[in-house]
């Protein structure tokens, strides 16, 4: 999507350790324009897929996968990374290990959110290593739901997320593929556009 990749170009910086901030636009401040289209944009990719139920993870998922579910006309249901006292106890839970972070976390969906007939579309901010999405799917599949596909608003594609959803045979919807972040530089895995930042 070429304005999601303008704007990376424009607004993201490069960390160390091949992390890209988009704090300005998805991360911390949003450009709920831009979100918009991203959620049109997923949306009219998985229009056929008769989605019943939009699933993310708290937090930066949230805002795509919102937009997203408003634009199908379906529920979010928003996968819990804390204890809350507000879930219900009957849950389907999930291990997610970050990388990043270097810990497991737990994820939970209350039963009552996703159940058997349900179509699932999986929206997330980052695809890195891809542990939150197979959480999610697992979630997915011990409700005995269908799981459509996998979106996502930045895949990070010189690491293991996408060639092991793709080796399990999920559909995955990127819309920023990036090849690499070294020396400061986005490089996109599509399209030519690169640009020293
Ligand atoms: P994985 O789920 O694909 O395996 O990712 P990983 O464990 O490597 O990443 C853990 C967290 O770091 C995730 O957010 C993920 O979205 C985020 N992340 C990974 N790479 C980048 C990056 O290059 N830039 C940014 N900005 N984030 C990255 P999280 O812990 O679930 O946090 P949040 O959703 O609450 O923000």
């Amino acid at each position: 999507m070429k304005a999601l990749q303008d704007k990376i170009l424009q607004e993201g910086r490069v960390l160390p350790n091949h992390i890209l901030q988009v704090d300005q636009f998805l991360n911390h401040q949003v450009d709920t324009a831009l979100m918009e289209q991203v959620g049109n944009e997923f949306a009219k990719r998985f229009a056929q897929e008769r989605v019943t139920k939009v699933l993310t993870i708290e937090a930066s998922g949230i805002v795509p996968a919102c937009l997203t579910a408003l634009q199908l006309g379906v529920p979010l249901v928003i996968a819990k990374k804390s204890k809350s006292l507000t879930l219900a106890s009957a849950l389907h839970t999930a291990d997610v290990y970050s990388y990043t972070k270097q810990e497991a976390t737990t994820i939970a969906v209350s039963e009552k959110t996703i159940q058997a007939e349900d179509r699932v579309l999986i929206i997330d901010d980052f695809l890195a290593n891809g542990e939150a999405a197979k959480g999610l799917l697992t979630i997915v599949e011990k409700a005995g739901a269908t799981s459509v596909g996998i979106g996502i608003v930045i895949e990070k594609s010189f690491q293991t997320g996408r060639q092991s959803l793709d080796d399990q045979g999920v559909r995955v919807e990127s819309l920023a593929r990036i090849s690499s972040l070294q020396n400061g530089q986005v490089s996109f895995l599509l399209e030519t556009a690169m640009i020293e930042k």
